[in-house]
């Protein structure tokens, strides 16, 4: 049987994230391995909610946005249709673009760390990704990209904001560690040369698999 993974890609707006999560499906496809490639905030009702306050038609305090969010992943994790258990379970390797980490490090900024990594308890108890992918950006870098690929910038695609949640990623990492894999990869570089790293860990995660099953 071939094993499957759940892998979650971080970072902050721009990083390059949506990039990789598509050469790292079309990897693993190439390899024999089913892909579901999926995204948060997702589009779902909910998600619909969420990109309605981030396109700033409609106000919300920071604490229910986090935990529209919450909300937000688990219907991702639990919806009968494409949800990322039942995926798991047929067998995909799911890809998704944002996980909890994204909550812990966006929120974080406005509120307790705490708070909102007990919010998404739920989500952690159900599924910790077999890796957390963090591709580092400087925020300079990423609101250059974000300015020039796009003509309106988000809610949070601001320089302070986004050194923020840098920092913030950076400190969630120190609270899991022990309970969470995080791989970090450097995102200030070609695109190719990210994808290897990301292939190389992938890879070795799937032996790993490979040979706890003989
Ligand atoms: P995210 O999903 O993290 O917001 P994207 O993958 O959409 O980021 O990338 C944001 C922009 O930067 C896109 O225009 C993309 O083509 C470009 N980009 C992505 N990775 C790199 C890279 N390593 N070097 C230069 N530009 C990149
Ligand atoms: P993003 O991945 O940038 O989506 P898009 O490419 O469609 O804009 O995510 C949108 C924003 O949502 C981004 O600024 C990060 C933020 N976000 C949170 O604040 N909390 C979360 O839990 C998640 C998953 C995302």
């Amino acid at each position: 049987m071939t094993p499957n993974l759940f892998i979650a890609l971080e970072g902050i707006d721009g990083c390059g994230k949506s990039t990789q999560a598509k050469l790292l499906a079309a990897k693993l496809q190439e390899a024999g391995y089913r892909v579901h490639v999926t995204f948060e905030p997702t589009d779902s009702p909910i998600g619909k909610i969420i990109r309605e306050i981030f396109n700033l038609r409609m106000e919300a305090d920071h604490r229910t946005i986090a935990a529209l969010f919450a909300a937000d992943r688990l219907h991702h994790l639990l919806n009968k249709e494409d949800g990322i258990l039942k995926m798991l379970e047929q067998g995909y390797t799911v890809i998704s673009d944002r996980y909890y980490f994204s909550s812990y490090a966006y929120h974080g900024t406005h509120m307790p760390m705490d708070w909102v990594i007990e919010t998404n308890a739920h989500s952690a108890r159900l599924l910790r990704p077999d890796v957390n992918i963090y591709i580092d950006m400087p925020p300079e870098k990423s609101m250059e990209r974000l300015n020039s690929g796009r003509e309106s910038i988000e809610l949070y695609e601001t320089l302070d904001n986004l050194r923020n949640v840098r920092q913030k990623y950076l400190e969630a990492f120190e609270n899991q560690k022990g309970k969470e894999i995080i791989f970090v990869t450097d995102g200030n570089r070609p695109v190719e040369q990210i994808a290897e790293d990301v292939w190389e860990e992938v890879t070795l995660l799937l032996n790993n698999r490979i040979k706890q099953a003989v």
